[in-house]
């Protein structure tokens, strides 16, 4: 009865959604029947608060007034819950009363911050994303954001991109499971409720692919490619859901993503049909003209609109020239109509036109402000992030130098983050006045976790970035008093996000050099590296007897790392990118083709494809990452090894587990196509599965494939299987895997 209760009620919700979303699309349409030409290019008119800039800024003239006369249709930059109901209450002042609509980049947290999203990546665990996005999205809401701009879903191969900390890293598959959970999260139940957000999904695309790395670079790839790798986690986003997406500043293939119709037109609004709307990256239209593909702004204007760019993000090219280019009849009505129609709709869907301020409520504010529970949620998904690279027991001694025990050891910590609190943040994230109460720096972590016990010196050595080796001596004399030291190093906050790419991506200043001295004392040493991308390692590993990479966790940074240290938190993060040897190495993925002479097929080593100074393999590879305990796996057994189109392939692999501490693994399932019309990568991540394992235990972890796992796209853009000879390997990371073969035919 209760059953049928339930789905009795499922059914009137179902309904009653599908009533609220038609009558928006009619009264989307009705509203636009009253709408001037001018008042049209309003709507499709963002501009960022002056005060709060996120990019370059051209004077507006007075704001005030072009809300009032419906001249602003969204605007950015713009937080909190009274002072987005003040601009609101302009915004009604206009003949038509369109209230506007206000978005913020809310890329790793709000009023709490997580983890950078590549190191949310690093967790591997789709539910804590889901939920980081979800407590973001209900802070932001209520301080007066409709709509926020994330997830970013840029796949990124090349650490020296300073956006890759926006990301989830370099593959296809983790980017797209990735992709969803963070829309679903945003979005929570769905347009109407005031917790939930517009989600956008962004830079579409490519953007991620600039050449060398460098920010806003040009991107030259086949559309193959482009299918294949870059564009997944845009549609995995589409089909969680997500309301809107912006485009990017890159030219793909010689044409702006801003005014590339192929991927707005025919692939995004037409193959996929989306509905909802494209908003510019910042400037984008008017930077067509520095691209050298508009002549002027007009012009500019002209090619967004005709591409599919329904909202112009602080070009002011739209609200400018659009309606002149509809009278001159250069841009057909229905085009500015398609735009504004998809803006409104979004307006009514999430209830703006029944409240404008419904997302304005300064008690809600208040209580999220003041959500205590979202910081427990920040430190656990922040103690998943922190991934462990290396953990060498000390010469003369059997046990792994971590975790470290409470009491009993003297430890010292050196670096020039270990009383760092703002820098934790990293990239994209805000600065509340209280923040030196809120966040945790890695000292005050460590003192509650250790209860003061065993901790006795700290010397900060040298700055993050600059030539000063004065503090060494210092920092040397407590590493000497001590039977453990913790070295805390890596990049200053501002190395990695928009605009931050870096030629060198090794530790920045005299950080090497300090981590070389405290080595020569001789004492067991933990290396603790922060960073938002991956850096060069491979010059300090060897000093370091424990290895672990914090990247940039947030607001509960402290507290999280000292969970590793101690032994709270079972390291468990995997690594979402590949980290580079050297620079020279870049781009290197493990999801390359091999050329016609991979080294290993090869006894004389002069006619290889290899690098004459550096193994082809990376420092450490996609997927890696330690933990406490030993885990043996098993080699995969599979039901079948011959197939036929429609049947599964199970694939099963035995865990065993000889640690102390309960640990989580993140079992993961890679195949390779071995023969096919067109190159295949040497592997493919298809599948992963993470279970919580006890000392002692043994585990059975089974997958299921289907055809539909084999699919890619051939050089006449089909996106087809064939059948034949199938790699399927399974493992704790890309580079440690156990293969079984499979044959699958038609
Ligand atoms: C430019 C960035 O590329 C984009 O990601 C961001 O959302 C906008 N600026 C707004 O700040």
């Amino acid at each position: 009865m209760d059953r049928l209760l339930c789905t009795v009620a499922a059914f009137h919700l179902m309904v009653a959604v599908a009533a609220q979303s038609s009558s928006a699309y009619e009264r989307a349409d009705a509203l636009l029947s009253r709408m001037t030409l001018e008042e049209k290019a309003g709507q499709l008119h963002q501009i960022s608060n002056p005060f709060a800039p996120t990019g370059p800024i051209t004077p507006e003239g007075n704001i005030q007034q072009q809300i009032r006369e419906g001249k602003v249709g969204s605007m950015l930059n713009m937080v909190g819950a009274e002072r987005t109901a003040q601009l609101q209450r302009l915004a009604l002042q206009s003949r038509l009363k369109i209230p506007l609509l206000f978005g913020q980049d809310v890329i790793h947290g709000f009023r709490t911050t997580f983890p950078i999203p590549l190191a949310e990546a690093a967790s591997w665990d789709l539910t804590a994303i889901e939920r980081s996005a979800r407590i973001a999205a209900t802070e932001a809401s209520a301080a007066g954001i409709h709509w926020i701009f994330a997830p970013m879903v840029d796949i990124g191969r090349d650490p020296r991109w300073g956006r890759v900390m926006e990301g989830a890293g370099e593959d296809t598959y983790l980017g797209s499971r990735i992709a969803a959970a963070r829309v679903k999260g945003f979005q929570g139940k769905g347009p109407g409720e005031t917790d939930a957000v517009l989600a956008c999904a962004k830079h579409f695309a490519a953007y991620g692919a600039a050449a060398g790395g460098r920010d806003y670079n040009s991107v030259d790839m086949s559309e193959r490619q482009l299918r294949e790798t870059y564009l997944p986690p845009f549609k995995a986003a589409l089909d969680a859901g997500v309301a809107t997406f912006m485009n990017a500043f890159n030219d793909l293939n010689g044409v702006p993503a801003t005014g590339n119709a192929l991927l707005q037109r025919k692939i995004l609004k037409g193959e996929w049909g989306f509905k909802g709307f494209v908003v510019s990256d910042w400037g984008s239209i008017g930077e067509m003209i520095a691209h050298g593909y508009a002549a002027d702004t007009l012009d500019a204007a002209l090619k967004a609109i005709t591409a599919g760019s329904d909202m112009d993000m602080e070009s002011r090219a739209y609200i400018r020239h659009l309606p002149q280019l509809v009278r001159e009849g250069k841009v057909p009505e229905a085009l500015v109509d398609d735009a504004v129609r998809r803006i409104l709709i979004k307006k009514y869907q999430i209830g703006l036109f029944e409240d404008p301020f419904r997302f304005c409520s300064p008690e809600r504010e208040q209580q999220q402000w003041n959500n205590f529970q979202h910081l427990d949620a920040a430190r656990s998904i922040a103690a998943k992030s922190i991934v462990l690279l290396k953990n060498d027991s000390f010469p003369g001694t059997k046990k792994p130098v971590l975790p470290l025990a409470t009491g009993g050891q003297r430890i010292a910590f050196i670096g020039p983050l270990i009383q760092e609190k703002q820098a934790n943040l990293g990239f994209w994230s805000f600065d509340w006045p209280d923040d030196s109460l809120r966040i945790v720096s890695l000292w005050e972590g460590v003192h509650k976790a250790s209860q003061n016990r065993g901790l006795f010196g700290y010397a900060p050595g040298c700055n993050l970035n600059d030539a000063d080796t004065t503090g060494f001596a210092r920092a040397i004399r407590t590493a000497e008093q001590a039977d453990v030291v913790v070295v805390s190093v890596g990049e200053e906050r501002a190395m990695s996000g928009e605009a931050k790419s870096r030629s060198s991506i090794r530790l920045p200043g005299v950080q090497e050099l300090l981590i070389k001295r405290i080595a020569s004392t001789g004492k067991p040493l933990v290396l603790l590296v922060s960073g938002g991308r991956p850096l060069i390692l491979s010059d300090v590993a060897p000093y370091a007897h424990a290895l672990v990479y914090t990247w940039w966790l947030g607001t509960q940074a402290g507290y999280a790392i000292a969970d590793v240290l101690f032994g709270k938190h079972n390291p468990s993060g995997r690594l979402p990118m590949t980290f580079p040897r050297s620079e020279g190495q870049i781009p290197v993925y493990y999801n390359y083709f091999n050329t016609g002479r991979p080294p290993a097929n090869h006894d004389d080593r002069s006619y290889v494809s290899a690098y004459l100074d550096l193994p082809n393999s990376p420092q450490y590879a996609f997927g890696f990452g330690l933990g406490y305990g030993r885990v043996v796996y098993g080699a995969p057994v599979v039901n079948k090894p011959l197939l036929t189109g429609s049947d599964t392939l199970v694939v099963k692999v035995a865990l065993t587990y000889t640690g102390t501490l309960p640990r989580t693994e993140t079992v993961q399932l890679y195949i390779r196509d071995k023969v096919a019309s067109v190159v295949r990568p040497v592997k493919e991540l298809k599948g992963f599965q993470q279970v919580t394992l006890q000392p002692g235990d043994t585990r059975e972890v089974a997958f299921s494939l289907t055809t539909a796992d084999l699919h890619f796209y051939n050089s006449a853009l089909q996106y087809i299987w064939e059948p034949g000879a199938f790699d399927i390997m399974v493992g704790p990371s890309s580079d440690a895997v156990q293969v079984s073969t499979v044959y699958w035919e038609k």
